[in-house]
Parts: structure tokens; sequence; C-alpha cells
């Protein structure tokens, strides 16, 4: 059995051809950096973002949730400094108009599409996506699409701490879309238009907030591990002064090793109190709470971590894909974490005649709220192959020996070994992978 190497172009491929992820807008030639996600890749999101909850609300302090509007205003942007900011410097070739972010080339060299080197000047391109609010076009129309989540979380502070009972330290999670116009989106999933982010801002007193930074790397760490990423293949990247982002006190990168080199998956920030005094001095409304101890009022420290679910579901694909050679076929197999994988175990019955019986277990199961699929077409062999390139961890068999004895053929995604199993036990036996 050998293993071949895995390229952005076979992920690519696998996904379109297995239904995880199409390009938008598809049969009219593409929307470029926006991706629409198919059966398989909307069950992976899915998956994605309940392991990052739970990650998350494993703290021993209280965690709640946010669900916050995309549209924000002039107001919020020019306080979070996105307005001002949040722009990259982009350059054209004046010989064949390829456009560049200047940071992502050497501009002392050649345009590597013409070869030849004349260069615009470099210009600010401010990333946000612009709009109009109803029908008027003055100045107070003018809204953004959220390019993070974050900020919905900071103005709505006073609004969580005053209806609910949280109290410092705590952290407000959220999950939704952000978008950004990117000057060049590329490598597939890894930098888009429009994509979806994990955030958490964790709320603390300014002495703790160096502690909670640190507690959260770990934390963070430890998800990646139990969702199955190769450890070798990920590390943490503190930042240099000169690449903190505007608000950030300090920052690492949770990166991974991608076929394009080592990348941003997670960033991990001490935002210190930047956020909550620039929406109190622009709102002019009080951000800050009581110290009970100290007997004084503070504006809280934040900590951060952010990780898009698009990202990281490019980066579990990359880590899970591997081809082998079997009996001289290729086998192409995403070895998926069970909880991550976009169906859990596929029922085959060995001919039609038995179908009646095992679509009886799938629909026990399916039932039973797992994530179950039923396969009547082709050959057992082809069955395998189809559930292993979607990384279905166990597929069960339903042959004429069931009659008699009670039990299925368990065929497991990675050891390829196969095993009877009796069919009372088979729900145990999928519930064991998900632990
Ligand atoms: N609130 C902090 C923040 O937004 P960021 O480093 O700009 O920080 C956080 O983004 C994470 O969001 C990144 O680590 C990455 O996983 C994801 N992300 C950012 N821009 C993205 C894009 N254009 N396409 C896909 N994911 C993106």
């Amino acid at each position: 059995m050998s293993s071949t190497a895995v390229t952005l172009e076979k992920i690519v491929a696998l996904c379109k051809r297995r239904g995880f992820v199409y390009q938008s807008a598809d049969i009219y030639g593409g929307l470029n950096g926006v991706y629409d996600f198919g059966p398989m890749g909307a069950q992976m999101k899915q998956n994605i973002r309940a392991a990052w909850l739970e990650n998350i609300q494993s703290s021993e302090h209280e965690i709640v949730l946010l669900d916050g509007s995309l549209l924000g205003s002039h107001a919020v942007w020019k306080a979070s400094g996105h307005l001002d900011n949040f722009h990259d410097p982009m350059i054209d070739c004046l010989e064949c108009k390829k456009r560049y972010r200047a940071d992502d080339i050497d501009i002392e060299k050649a345009c590597s599409h013409c070869g030849k080197k004349n260069w615009t000047d470099v210009r600010e391109f401010q990333l946000m996506f612009k709009t109009q609010l109803g029908a008027l076009t003055d100045s107070t129309s003018v809204a953004y699409l959220r390019p993070e989540t974050a900020q919905s979380i900071f103005i709505n502070f006073k609004n969580v701490t005053s209806s609910t009972r949280v109290k410092i330290p705590f952290g407000i999670a959220q999950i939704g879309k952000a978008f950004r116009n990117e000057i060049t989106p590329k490598q597939f999933l890894f930098r888009m238009r429009e994509f979806e982010q994990m955030e958490l801002e964790f709320f603390c007193t300014p002495d703790t907030a160096d502690e909670f930074f640190a507690t959260w790397i770990e934390m963070r760490k430890r998800f990646y591990h139990t969702i199955g990423l190769t450890p070798e293949k990920l590390r943490l990247r503190p930042h240099e002064a000169d690449e903190l982002a505007h608000y950030s006190k300090g920052c690492v990168d949770v990166e991974y090793h991608f076929p394009f080199g080592w990348k941003e998956l997670e960033g991990i920030a001490n935002r210190g109190n930047f956020d909550l005094t620039q929406h109190s001095t622009h709102s002019g409304k009080e951000l800050s709470v009581f110290d009970e101890n100290k007997k004084e009022s503070y504006i809280p420290h934040v900590v951060e971590t952010s990780v898009g679910v698009d990202r990281l579901f490019l980066t579990l694909l990359f880590d899970a894909y591997k081809e082998e050679e079997l009996e001289n076929e290729t086998r192409t197999v995403l070895q998926l974490h069970p909880r991550i994988a976009p169906t859990t175990c596929a029922i085959f019955p060995l001919t039609k005649k038995l179908s009646d019986n095992a679509h009886k277990i799938y629909l026990d199961l399916k039932s039973k709220g797992l994530r179950v699929h039923f396969d009547q077409a082709g050959s057992i062999g082809k069955r395998y192959r189809r559930q292993d390139e979607v990384g279905t961890p166990v597929c069960f068999t339903f042959d004429f020996d069931s009659l008699e004895d009670g039990c299925v053929t368990a065929r497991d995604r990675d050891t390829l070994e196969q095993k009877r199993i009796n069919i009372a036990r088979v729900e145990d036996y999928v519930r064991d992978l998900l632990k």
C-alpha cells in the first residue's frame, strides 16, 4: 500500500465530484472567490461548527452565544478602525493588466504573467464591501458587510451583560459570515471573498489577560488534536511587533503545513481594551464594568480566538486525503475524524433481494440521530470506494448469512479490516467512533 501526495487540484476535483464544494454560479461561468457547499460539504461544515462550539464551551468559564447582523453602519466600522486601516496594497502590471497584492510579489522583479516590468504605483484598496440601505443615497444610508464577526460582539457587549447574568471573566462566541473584497482570492477556500468565521471574544480584567491568552492558546491547540489534524503539520507562530493588527497587543497564529507552505489557520490575539474603548468613545455609551473587589470601574480586556470555517474545512481535507494502491487500483480515501466526516456509517445490502432487511437497519440508525447513508447501487467494491472518497469511517453489509446469524460485516475505512458484528451492536459501534 503506498500513499501519493495531495495537491490543491486533487482536492478541488474531489470536492466537485463528491458534492463537497461547487464554484458559485457555476453554470454562469462562476463568481471569483465565492463558493457553494453541496450536501457533503454542508454537513461537514455543520460538524466543524459543532466541534468548535464544544471546544469553546468546555471552558470552565461561561461562554454565551451571539448571532449578529451582517450589515454594519458607517459608525461601527469607523470606530473599529476598519475604515481607516482595513486595506491591502494593490499593484497592476501596465503591460498585461494583471492585478496583484503588492505584498504577495517582489515588485523589484518583472511580472510573472507577462515577463515585463512596468508597474503602476502601489495603491491602498479598501477590503470592505460597501452598500446602501433603502432608497435614499446619502451618507447616513451607507452600510458595510462585516469583514469580521468580532465587532457585532463588541457593540453588543452592554446588551449582553445587562440582559443576562454573565460576569467577568466570560466569553461571547459567534459563528457567522464575513466578507472581504480580497484583491486576489486564491487557493480555493483559503482566501475567499465570502467566508464564515468562528470567533470567541473572551472578556477579562486587565491583569488576567496574559494568563487567559496562554490558556486559550492551549485550548485551541487541544481542539486541533481532538479533531484529528496531524500534530507535526501544526505549529504556533507568535507575530512580530510590525505584523500586529491595529488593535492587537499580542498575537499567535496557529499555522498548518499546506502543500503551498506554512499558512495561518487561526489567529489568537490579546486585543487589550482597544475595541470597547473605541466603541465607548465613538458612541458616547459607557462600556466599563465595576470591579467589586477594587471598587473601581474599568474597560474589560479581550482575548480573541478566530478561525475560518472554510479554511479549517480545507485544512481538514488536505490532512485527510490519501491515495493508496490497492490490488492494481488507486483508492482515494478521506481519513477524516468520525465527528467531522459528513456521514458516520453506510449500510449496504449485498444484493437488492436483501434491501428491505438492510433498509430497516438504516432507518433505525437514522431515527436515532446518526448520520447514516444507504446504498444498494453497484458492486460492494464500488460502494466502498464511494464511501472512502467522502470519508465514511465504517460500512456495514447485510448478506445472506445475516438472515441466519443476525450479524453484518463491518468494514473499517482506514485499516480495511472486516469483522462480523451483531446487528443489535451496530448503534453502539458507531457511537463509540464518535467519542
Ligand atoms: N477578528 C479577527 C480576524 O478577523 P483575521 O486573521 O483577519 O482576524 C481570522 O481572520 C481567521 O479568519 C483567519 O485565521 C482565517 O482562518 C479566516 N479568514 C480570514 N480571511 C479569510 C478569507 N479571505 N477567506 C477564508 N478565510 C479567511
